[in-house]
């Protein structure tokens, strides 16, 4: 298949690509920047086309011309997820383009109702806007939190300070969370893709592990030659709603990235974006889920 990233500059684009060109696809990528792509993969590209502006007519025209499957790796973003998304699916619709991989790799945000989480609404909006005025059916996948994200890619707190060996949670520590490695989110959206079906679109839902924030913590300190790591509950589920309504009370709205990380776990907690992992299952064959005692073993920097 000819295979065209859209974000591929980005955290989980590049692993797509790498992914997809190790099973012997064509990739094509488009973005504003081709000099954030690492050498392996720019060099292995069927053609970048290099646009400042992402809802450009004439340049998305130019990156789905004879494209088999379009990925979707773009930024969460909210003016990214709806604006350029759409923006990149009318272009596929007019250009025959049957599948659509949707920005996704959440935790399942199928489940919610507008207002239940600023970032996930935006998913939703386009989700919804899709189903109700295009020919193409997208695939969204539901991951749960990558790892490689929350240790690398956010100024949001860490999951464990390793100076002082201590990781903080909230609740009760004994909820189970889903993590996915960007290697092993890539590998199911090749599979994805791959799927016969893949262009009537849908859901697939998998993960690399789940585990408790005292499963995690020990499991580090296991990795780390047994280092002692110190557990600190930080509030109760109930304290987080709380403090998460009081945020949106006083906080413009525009400025939600500022309280997301409360939405989120609040969520969580109350397992109300959860999911159980049954594609992982079926993909057992392609794709070898990655432990977190092997991602911690293979990030000895974390
Ligand atoms: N489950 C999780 O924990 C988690 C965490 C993060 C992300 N995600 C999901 O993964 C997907 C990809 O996220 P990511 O973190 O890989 O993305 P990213 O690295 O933040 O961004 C991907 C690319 O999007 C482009 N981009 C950024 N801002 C843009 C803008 N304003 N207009 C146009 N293009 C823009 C950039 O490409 P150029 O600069 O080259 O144009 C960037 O390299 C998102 O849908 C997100 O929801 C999930």
């Amino acid at each position: 298949m000819l295979i065209l990233i859209a974000g591929i500059t980005g955290m989980c684009g590049q692993p797509c690509a790498r992914a997809a060109l190790a099973k012997g696809h064509q990739v094509r990528g488009i973005g504003r920047n081709p000099d954030k792509l690492d050498a392996d993969v720019g060099s292995k590209l069927e053609s970048f086309v290099t646009t400042p502006d992402m809802t450009d007519r004439a340049a998305l025209d130019k990156a789905v011309k004879g494209v088999d499957a379009i990925i979707c790796a773009l930024s969460y973003l909210p003016e990214v997820v709806v604006d350029v998304q759409l923006a990149l699916l009318r272009v596929a619709e007019r250009a025959g383009v049957k599948i659509f991989h949707g920005a996704s790799w959440n935790y399942d945000w199928t489940k919610l109702q507008l207002g239940d989480h600023e970032n996930y609404d935006a998913y939703l909006a386009f989700h919804r806007t899709a189903q109700l005025t295009s020919s193409i059916k997208p695939i969204y996948g539901f991951t749960g939190s990558i790892i490689e994200y929350i240790f690398y890619w956010t100024d949001r707190a860490k999951p464990l300070d390793k100076d002082t060996h201590t990781v903080p949670y909230i609740g009760t520590g004994d909820e189970k969370y889903i993590y996915i490695t960007v290697d092993d989110l890539a590998a199911y959206t090749v599979a994805a893709i791959e799927a016969p079906g893949a262009a009537q679109g849908g859901n697939y839902y998998v993960e690399s592990f789940r585990c408790t924030i005292r499963e995690f913590a020990q499991m580090y300190g296991q990795a780390r030659g047994g280092l002692e790591m110190q557990l600190r509950c930080d509030a109760s589920t109930e304290m987080a709603e709380e403090m998460l309504a009081e945020a949106r009370r006083t906080t413009d709205p525009r400025n939600w990235q500022k309280y997301i990380g409360l939405a989120y776990v609040t969520l969580m907690n109350n397992k109300k974006i959860d999911f159980d992992a049954v594609d992982s299952k079926r993909w057992a064959g392609q794709v070898k889920q990655t432990s977190l005692r092997e991602w911690f073993e293979q990030h000895p920097d974390v």
